[in-house]
């Protein structure tokens, strides 16, 4: 065959395998709230701690949102961004500031020219503050009661209230300037985290009883839901459905690692009923015990069902049309990892086990988080049916140990 008979006919076989995977459940679309994701690829907010010292977005942010937002996925979380730069984990953390003009027009061209490029995306912002876990060689550690190790300066109910108005302040302000929802943080130990845990039983407007301790969360996604009414912008929560700490969120009481999941279920229904339309499963927190049931490894491979399962109990405790989006699968990969003999590798993969649980109705999406790292572009390779050109994500930890040393996060295996 000549060279150019040759080509054409690679061309006509890569033409005929493009769209191999279109009429798979990855790829259907999916309503959420009043708007409509392309597919179920959701990628997670993954602090990449290369802001500038202000929080403003380097060149290093502008050229990875671009990279996810080119990349396919449905719908694009961006990373945790801090609205108290006094108190925040990441001296590199990214500020969303209202009142600073500078920050606002930063924010103003950043949405408005991605979406101008790429309006497919449904583009979601995780709002955040930290705590106990601001890191005190660079900023204000607070806390709702302090713990063994970490204390801080007790935050009272004012400080609280106000923290509430700023969330519903920069949900605004980011529906007006084109972003498509906000996801409010109660999950990895951040304070969202720190006010709903058992283990904050100081008697307080926020603490003590579940009516005290929810209220921080509800009455943020009542602002919100005021602040911005239209089914056009979502409200989301991502949530720790147990912590595996002692007195943490989804244990039984301030002293118990036993797992009790009443609460995290009452408060996903809760944020439903208050406008809520999507929910991003994640399991355990940020302090370095628990950090491999937030992100498997092949040590802990058994963590990867354990979100799964979670995710599927949620699905059936919400409304059929509330969205939940399973995270914690990066270690499945194309099956490496596959510990269970019985079945094959690619049986025990990220885009089967995808497919399988989403025709089966356990849950809606699928969140790529590590995964996001070592691929952007995992979502469009997917659709357009060359998922041997993937780079998979090894779940080496390479990436969450830049982000614990505070250095600037990216995949040390793929961008080396
Ligand atoms: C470097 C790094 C940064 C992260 N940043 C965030 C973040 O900003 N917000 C958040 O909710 N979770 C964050 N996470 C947790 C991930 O979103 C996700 O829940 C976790 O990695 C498990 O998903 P995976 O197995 O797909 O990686 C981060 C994890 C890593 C490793
Ligand atoms: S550094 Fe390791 S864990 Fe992080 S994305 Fe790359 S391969 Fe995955």
């Amino acid at each position: 065959m000549g060279k150019m008979a040759l080509q054409s006919t690679v061309r006509r076989k890569n033409k005929m395998k493009q769209g191999n995977n279109l009429s798979m459940p990855l790829s259907r679309t999916l309503k959420i709230g009043g708007l409509e994701a392309k597919n179920r690829f959701c990628i997670q907010p993954m602090e990449c701690g290369n802001g500038d010292l202000k929080g403003g977005f380097t060149k290093d942010t502008l050229r990875r949102y671009e990279d996810l937002f080119r990349g396919g996925a449905g719908v694009v979380v961006m990373e945790s961004v801090t609205l108290q730069y006094e108190s925040r984990a990441r001296e590199h953390q990214l500020l969303l500031d209202v009142e600073d003009l500078h920050n606002r027009k930063m924010w103003e061209s950043f949405v408005k020219e991605m979406k101008a490029k790429y309006p497919d995306p449904i583009f979601i912002v995780q709002l955040n503050h930290s705590g106990e876990l601001s890191d005190t060689a660079f900023s204000k550690r607070v806390c709702v009661k302090p713990r063994k190790d970490w204390g801080g300066e007790l935050l009272d109910s004012a400080y609280v209230d106000k923290t509430i108005e700023k969330f519903a302040e920069a949900a605004k302000f980011l529906y007006e300037i084109g972003c498509d929802g906000v996801d409010l943080k109660f999950c990895h130990g951040y304070l969202g985290t720190q006010i709903l845990r058992p283990y904050n039983d100081r008697i307080w407007k926020y603490g003590g009883s579940w009516e005290n301790r929810s209220r921080f969360a509800f009455d943020m996604c009542e602002k919100v839901s005021k602040a911005v009414n239209t089914s056009k912008f979502l409200i989301g929560a991502k949530v720790s459905l147990y912590e595996g700490m002692a007195g943490g969120q989804g244990h039984a009481g301030a002293d118990s690692k036993q797992l009790n999941l009443e609460e995290t279920f009452a408060l996903c229904r809760g944020l439903e009923e208050r406008g809520a339309s999507f929910f991003i499963e994640t399991l355990g927190n940020a302090e370095t015990a628990d950090w491999q049931l937030m992100c498997p490894n092949k040590n802990t491979s058994e963590n990867v069902y354990r979100h799964m399962a979670m995710a599927q109990n949620l699905k059936r405790g919400l409304r059929p049309e509330t969205t939940v989006i399973c995270g914690g699968l990066s270690l499945l990969a194309e099956g490496r990892f596959n510990e269970n003999h019985q079945i094959s590798a690619e049986k025990n993969g990220l885009l089967h086990w995808g497919n399988y649980c989403i025709e089966k109705g356990s849950f809606d999406m699928i969140a790529l988080g590590r995964q996001s790292f070592a691929d952007p572009f995992l979502p469009k390779k997917y659709l357009e049916g060359v998922e041997k050109d993937i780079n998979w994500c090894l779940c080496c930890d390479g990436c969450g140990g830049l982000l614990a040393q505070q250095k600037p996060v990216e995949c040390v295996i793929y961008n080396k």
